[in-house]
């Protein structure tokens, strides 16, 4: 059994609040993205619909809507409605001319058998081996932001995640030679991001 309460942070007072919360940090992604950079953005049906929207309201263009379909996920225990089995994963650039932005289409076809990928991604629940230096309720597979950074980024390349967590997105920049910030406002999950990074 597993619970749904995320914590406090997966809260929002009003549907008005949380689109000006997401709107607010959106723009600042905007501002300090570079032109050639782009955006991802992963979420549950609570929260991404307005995420797309403030997306494109702050000039991004969204490019993929990626469906992270999970092997085994949790049992629905309420029974009224069907099992979550997915999250989505926005991708998006900015909504200017010419925009260069990277995406390493070749080694996304190599990994794929050397079938175009495609906007499902299928993996199990993040491993326990992931989390052996503790636990965080929503923590990524290494899989997936390995996926993402390979994607779109080149080595020395700087990520920046502003909602953290347990930095799996800079556990994965780490081992694939990208610069890393993260940030979050719990200082149990930067101590847990540490903890992870020095395990390496
Ligand atoms: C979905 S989790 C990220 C999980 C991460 N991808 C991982 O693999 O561990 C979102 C994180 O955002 C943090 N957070 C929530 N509101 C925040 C805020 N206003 N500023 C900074 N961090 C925040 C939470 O503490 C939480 O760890």
């Amino acid at each position: 059994m597993v619970t749904v309460n995320k914590g406090k942070w997966d809260k929002y007072e009003s549907l008005k609040y949380k689109h000006k919360f997401n709107k607010k940090w959106i723009k600042e992604c905007y501002r300090i993205l570079k032109d050639d950079g782009t955006i991802w953005i992963s979420g549950t049906l609570h929260n991404i619909y307005s995420i797309g929207v403030a997306l494109e309201e702050e000039g991004f263009k969204i490019m993929n809507n990626i469906t992270w379909q999970k092997t085994n996920p949790p049992p629905n225990l309420a029974c009224k409605t069907f099992t979550h089995s997915t999250e989505t994963i926005l991708w998006a650039r900015k909504d200017i001319k010419r925009c260069k932005y990277k995406f390493n289409y070749e080694l996304m076809k190599e990994m794929n058998h050397g079938k175009q990928m495609k906007d499902v991604w299928t993996t199990s629940l993040t491993k326990p081996s992931e989390k052996k230096c503790g636990k965080h309720p929503t923590q990524k597979p290494l899989e997936i932001l390995d996926k993402i950074i390979l994607a779109s980024t080149k080595e020395n390349d700087i990520i920046l995640d502003p909602f953290c967590g347990s930095s799996t997105t800079g556990i994965s920049a780490n081992r694939l030679n990208r610069a890393y910030i993260g940030i979050d406002n719990s200082k149990e999950y930067l101590d847990l991001s540490k903890r992870r990074y020095f395990e390496q």
